[in-house]
């Protein structure tokens, strides 16, 4: 088939084909524990429900700008002035169908044939193929002391004439490292200084842990003019449980959201009207779910913490937001893909192998399950490496037989 070049070079989501893998076992009824996914369990918030089910009711469900309304652009710059003491005009905004697509159409706008985009390792895994297609080229910088937490030494390292934008994630999928206040403010400097634009990709921005203050990239920028290239995105998917919903957003410098709104304009149109509503109704609404859900991850990345820890061969930095830990078993295994496949194999847990975030040997386990799931699913995977564990171990009814070393 005469496919295009860039679409040749696209793979498949692995987080995404993660999820239907689940489906499918669980609809064979298979006992399989999902530690792979990447949006919490729980409902949306009752106000976003309410706000998306009276807009169906109303029947009036039309095209919006392609920016978003004007509710929830009202809404964004209300969040973001709370959250990030700047106050954007309704032109430094735009709505979009999730964080996943406000980058997209960032890079759509931003990045020319060769241009390079710079993201630390671990990085989320979309990052590499969104840079890829829109025609630009993939940079990712390994920390130099081999840890999940960037120096601005690394950056600078890497940085050429073909450097365009740089792309930073805090609290990071899939370390859930949360980069220190220092390197955020070296970075928001070093990109206005070299004339870099730089997207703070911050979609989980308030499920910080251990008594942490979300961190503000514009308590370091020294231009907050209409020629800042500080581009922030955020969305309603993690922090308030609303992943099937579909809406982020970005805010940066009008020229920018411009083009941007231009091209999402031919695009998409714009996100659902219905969504938008819902958007609304959770940025607008109580936020105790917010909190609830932080303090819930909280929990659960406690468990599954001192379950890796005791988890001998297995080491583990204690992740201090997101629902995302990113343990080393590379004791176990170098190849992350054939250790993640026998764990599914052997005894249906899923995880993400290491290497689709651009780190071999490591396993991305998600905590934003239930405590049952994350330590049943811990045990699990002892069970299956472990040389010395018993021979047999029971799913429910189901025996499961130790016939490998
Ligand atoms: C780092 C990061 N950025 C962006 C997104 C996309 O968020 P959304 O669901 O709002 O498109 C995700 C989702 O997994 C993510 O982990």
């Amino acid at each position: 088939m005469s496919l295009s070049l860039i679409a040749k070079s696209i793979g498949e989501s692995a987080t995404l084909r993660l999820n239907e893998t689940a489906a499918i076992l669980r609809a064979k009824g298979d006992p399989v524990i999902h530690l792979g996914g990447g949006e919490p369990k729980g409902k949306a918030p009752l106000d976003a429900v309410l706000a998306a089910t009276s807009a169906v009711a109303s029947g009036e469900i039309r095209y919006t700008p392609p920016d978003g309304t004007p509710e929830l652009k009202k809404a964004i710059i209300r969040y973001t002035e709370e959250f990030y003491g700047f106050r954007p005009a309704p032109e430094n905004v735009m709505a979009s169908g999730g964080a996943k697509q406000a980058i997209m159409t960032a890079l759509h706008a931003l990045i020319d044939p060769q241009e390079e985009v710079i993201f630390p390792v671990p990085y989320w895994v979309s990052y590499p193929d969104m840079v890829k297609i829109v025609g630009g080229v993939p940079v990712a910088v390994e920390p130099e002391d081999g840890s999940f937490v960037p120096r601005i030494q690394d950056i600078e390292q890497v940085v050429g004439s073909y450097t365009k934008l740089v792309i930073i994630n805090s609290p990071n999928n899939p370390s859930g490292a949360v980069y220190p206040e220092e390197f955020i403010a070296d970075v928001v400097e070093f990109c206005e200084r070299r004339g870099l634009w730089l997207i703070m990709d911050d979609i989980y921005h308030r499920l910080v842990f251990d008594g942490r203050k979300p961190i503000n990239p514009y308590d370091y920028a020294k231009d907050r003019s209409e020629n800042s290239k500080l581009i922030l995105v955020n969305g309603v998917s993690k922090q308030y449980a609303m992943t099937g919903f579909r809406i982020g957003w970005a805010v940066g410098n009008r020229k920018l959201i411009e083009a941007m709104t231009n091209i999402q304009g031919h695009e998409t149109s714009g996100p659902s009207v219905l969504l938008q509503h819902a958007a609304v109704g959770a940025i607008n609404g109580l936020q105790s779910p917010v909190e609830g859900l932080r303090a819930t991850l909280e929990n659960n990345r406690n468990v599954l913490i001192n379950e890796l820890r005791a988890f001998e061969g297995v080491t583990v930095e204690n992740p201090g937001g997101t629902f995302y830990s990113f343990p080393d078993f590379s004791n176990y295994s170098k190849d992350s893909v054939a250790l993640s496949e026998f764990i599914l194999d052997k005894v249906q847990v899923l995880t993400v192998p290491g290497v689709e975030f651009g780190m071999e040997g490591y396993l991305r386990l998600s905590f934003c399950g239930t405590i049952k799931e994350i330590t049943e699913g811990i045990e699990r995977i002892k069970w299956a490496l472990d040389p010395n564990s018993p021979n047999e171990l029971y799913i429910g009814e189901r025996k499961l037989v130790r016939d490998w070393t």
